[in-house]
């Protein structure tokens, strides 16, 4: 038995969670291979809603272990605190929860300088999550990041950490002109969470790789969406990592061959947070309002308003082939009742070159082909059989234009609200 990668296919929140989650029934292994808590990914069992940031989905079942891998950058503060809460509820965070040794942490200065660079970027700015990614991940390519394995000697960590803010609060001072962070404005909340996260700590590369060997079944739950890839998404409006099947391996340290399932999720329609070019974004229109309310379309972790529009074949001919889907799951079909009509874009017009030009879609007039609405309300539907004809034909056309078979949709936010094909 392979991997099974589960992956945002546009610009994040299309419902990784809950697939998570389903899929995480007969998972022995889910394992976060990217991001941080930048992600917010919605769990509705009955009526009780989880929104989680840094633990994998799979947390909601009792017997699956949760893996923070190695291409994460973790928040211990977020991290002690989200576990906290899960406790709370009863869930057995310590004995199912691993965190890579070799993952980085996100300190306090990281949050500050996100906060910072974002203020200093003014009309530019990227609208991160302020959590830390951007120079988390910055640092840790200049290799002067903290593995989780400093936590585990706390007279050197506490050196580590000075020395670290050393160098950043010259950044926020000399190139912010900011005032610096001291260490007794954070230390003791960031020393408290060796407590919680040092049992954790885990190779996870290894604990993959073993589960693979056993047959056991592994879920790589992906963060964000292909969109936002720091290399092939709408760079600079991206975040600072793989969400992609290309980050699967080298995030939790496995061989690529591993991964046998790559499922894309997609809304049926698009949404994006923060800045970045958005084609078919429904800018002042009465339809994106109404997506936005249908969809309740607002942010998991920061709360935003969602832009709403479209769904966008180009972007997701381009997203089903860099993933290499080998099955699609569409979410929120749910949403589109009562629609009228359904304009899906089939083409741009005008693009400036012969590829696919991310960095320039702003430019892009998108073309559409249009669908007939239904007025069904599909939440209560246990099959595709018991969907209205009008939408068999969108998820036909979805299916084409996506290139990978559709197995599954997802028809409401609980957890039973979801059909296999
Ligand atoms: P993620 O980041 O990809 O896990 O997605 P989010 O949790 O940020 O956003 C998805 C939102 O849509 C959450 O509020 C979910 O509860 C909700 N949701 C997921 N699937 C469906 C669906 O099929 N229909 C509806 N109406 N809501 C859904
Ligand atoms: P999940 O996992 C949607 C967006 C931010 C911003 C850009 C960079 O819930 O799908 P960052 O904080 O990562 O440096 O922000 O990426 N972004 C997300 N958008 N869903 C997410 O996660 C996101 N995580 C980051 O809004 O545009
Ligand atoms: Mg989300």
């Amino acid at each position: 038995m392979g991997v099974h990668a589960i992956v945002g296919g546009q610009w994040g929140d299309e419902g990784k969670g809950k697939v998570v989650d389903f899929f995480s029934d007969s998972a022995d292994v889910v394992a976060r291979y990217q991001g941080g808590a930048n992600a917010g990914h919605t769990v509705f069992i009955d009526t009780e809603q989880f929104i989680l940031h840094q633990v994998p989905s799979g947390i909601l079942r009792p017997d699956t272990r949760c893996l923070l891998g190695p291409g994460m950058v973790v928040d211990p503060v977020e991290l002690a605190g989200e576990i906290g809460r899960l406790r709370d509820k009863g869930f057995r965070c310590m004995q199912q929860i691993g965190v890579a040794y070799n993952a980085q942490l996100v300190l306090p200065v990281h949050k500050r300088l996100d906060g910072v660079s974002e203020a200093a970027l003014k009309d530019q700015a990227i609208g991160t999550t302020q959590r830390g990614i951007g120079p988390t991940y910055s640092d840790r390519y200049a290799r002067r990041s903290l593995p989780v394995s400093a936590l585990l000697d706390a007279d050197r960590f506490k050196e580590a950490v000075k020395a670290h803010l050393e160098y950043a609060n010259a950044l926020l001072t000399k190139i912010y002109g900011q005032p610096p962070l001291v260490m007794a404005d954070f230390w003791d909340e960031l020393a408290a969470t060796r407590e919680v996260v040092l049992p954790l700590v885990t190779d996870v590369s290894t604990e993959v790789i073993q589960a693979l060997r056993e047959d056991k079944s592994v879920i790589a739950e992906g963060a964000q969406g292909v969109l936002l890839d720091i290399d092939f998404g709408t760079y600079p409006y991206v975040t600072s990592s793989h969400p992609g099947t290309i980050g699967v391996a080298s995030g939790l340290g496995i061989p690529p061959a591993a991964v046998t399932r790559s499922t894309g999720i997609f809304k049926a329609y698009c949404t994006r947070v923060g800045e970045g070019p958005f084609p078919t974004e429904l800018t002042d229109h009465e339809a994106g309002e109404r997506l936005r309310k249908a969809g309740n379309e607002y942010g998991a972790t920061t709360g935003r308003p969602r832009r709403c529009g479209w769904f966008d074949g180009v972007l997701g001919d381009f997203s089903a082939r860099i993933n290499g889907f080998t099955d699609i799951c569409i979410t929120k079909a749910d949403v589109l009742s009562q629609f009228r009509e359904i304009p899906m874009c089939t083409g741009y017009e005008d693009q400036s070159t012969d590829f696919l030009n991310l960095h320039a879609l702003d430019e892009v007039t998108p073309h559409y082909a249009s669908f007939e609405g239904w007025d069904d309300d599909i939440s209560g539907c246990e099959s595709m059989s018991e969907f209205p004809e009008a939408l068999l034909i969108y998820l036909d056309a979805l299916e084409s234009s996506l290139g990978a078979p559709i197995r599954i949709v997802s028809t409401g936010p609980e957890r039973s609200q979801i059909v296999r094909k």
